[in-house]
């Protein structure tokens, strides 16, 4: 049998997403005993005590399927947000959601407008559909909204922007956004990727898109997530919010129990501890900028960011950094599949974590600066 044949034309050419190196894996297969993982935009301070304590409790009864359609979960997520409960979908993390938009919509002979720097998986979940994908180039390394609109024709099914967006870290204003939303056509999806919105809630020009966009705009789908500022990444948990009209066409095709028992029980906890979530946001914000310092001081230039991750510029080809840091115990993220050969993406780690990164990183020849070898000189 001739597999390849029988498979969908689309997917013959799909590339599997990379995730970034598992810690276990690199200690393997490099017999390194400290290995610090700062390539999946994970939170180091990990999940709030409370949602490890409901995710305990709820293991008890796992031999009991789920609720279907996780709605505790949903009604809270959508008091949080200001919206109806049938205004939610909750997925097994929000990729699960961005692969059910693209189920439900997208097809052949659809386009699909994306950023040449945007989220890889709407491009590639896109085109697994059959859709087209139509890439705007960035506007130094933020999406270029006026051009993305312009980019829109006949058949235009959907448009995804991240903001802040995954590898860049920048962030669209208040201003920028509504403007898309009111110059685009009514039958346009915008699927607007808020996956580290905590982290930008603090800017005055960072809108609350639930609360001022979505009850204007029918077309508007709001992306959030449990994986980076609640901790939750293992258990996989996402929401969207959208006109429950269209929630309920992405819940005809939704799997019956896709959001397992405890990590149901886990979100729940998770939204409610408002403190551990404060702590979280500032304790990243300090965390990155004094990052981005140091960074900046070895000639390490860092996309300005409003996220759990830097965005930075290395004077050696990206892929060439991310393994010599691997090979020093510290897992990065190269960002080569955007076409950032001159990149890598870094998480914010803990003091401790961005330590080791920092020591690892001046052991790299070529990347000191000429003023960073000075200082250093001048300190002994
Ligand atoms: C912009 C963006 N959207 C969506 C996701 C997927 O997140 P999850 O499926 O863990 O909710 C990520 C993960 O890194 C992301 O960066």
């Amino acid at each position: 049998m001739n597999i390849e044949k029988q498979v969908r034309t689309e997917l013959r050419s799909a590339k599997p997403y990379l995730p970034g190196k598992p810690i276990q894996e690199v200690q393997r297969e490099l017999g390194l005993k400290r290995v610090v993982k700062l390539a999946s935009n994970e939170s180091f301070l990990g999940p709030s005590p409370k949602a490890l304590s409901a995710q305990r409790k709820a293991a008890k009864d796992v031999w009991l399927y789920p609720e279907g359609a996780s709605p505790l979960l949903r009604r809270a997520a959508a008091g949080h947000a200001g919206v109806a409960e049938g205004q939610v979908i909750v997925g097994n993390g929000s990729d699960e959601i961005i692969r059910l938009l693209c189920e439900t919509f997208a097809g052949r002979g659809d386009e699909v407008v994306c950023s040449d720097c945007g989220f890889i998986r709407f491009r590639q979940q896109s085109e697994m559909m059959g859709a087209k994908v139509v890439s705007v180039p960035m506007k130094n390394l933020k999406h270029d909204l006026f051009a993305m609109a312009r980019s829109v024709t006949p058949k235009t099914k959907m448009m995804f922007v991240a903001s802040p967006n995954n590898p860049t870290g920048t962030y669209n204003t208040r201003a920028e956004v509504s403007s898309l939303l009111r110059s685009l056509p009514k039958d346009c999806l915008l699927i607007l990727d808020e996956a580290y919105y905590h982290y930008a809630t603090g800017l005055e020009d960072y809108p609350e898109s639930t609360l001022e966009f979505l009850p204007k705009h029918d077309n508007l789908i709001v992306l959030r997530t449990f994986s980076k500022a609640y901790g939750l990444a293992g258990l996989r948990v996402g929401l969207g919010f959208a006109n429950a009209e269209l929630v309920s066409w992405i819940d005809r095709i939704r799997m019956p129990f896709n959001v397992n028992l405890p990590a149901q029980a886990a979100a729940l906890a998770a939204l409610e501890d408002k403190a551990f979530l404060r702590r979280c946001v500032r304790e990243t914000a300090k965390n990155r900028e004094a990052l981005a310092s140091a960074l900046e001081f070895m000639g390490l230039h860092c996309v300005p960011s409003t996220a759990n991750f830097l965005c930075v510029e290395t004077p050696i080809p990206g892929a060439e950094l991310f393994r010599q840091l691997l090979r020093r115990g510290v897992i990065v993220r190269p960002l080569d599949e955007y076409g950032l050969t001159r990149h890598v993406r870094i998480s914010v780690g803990s003091a401790a974590q961005n330590k080791f990164l920092l020591l690892a990183l001046k052991k790299i020849e070529g990347l000191f600066s000429g003023r960073e070898r000075r200082e250093e000189a001048l300190s002994r």
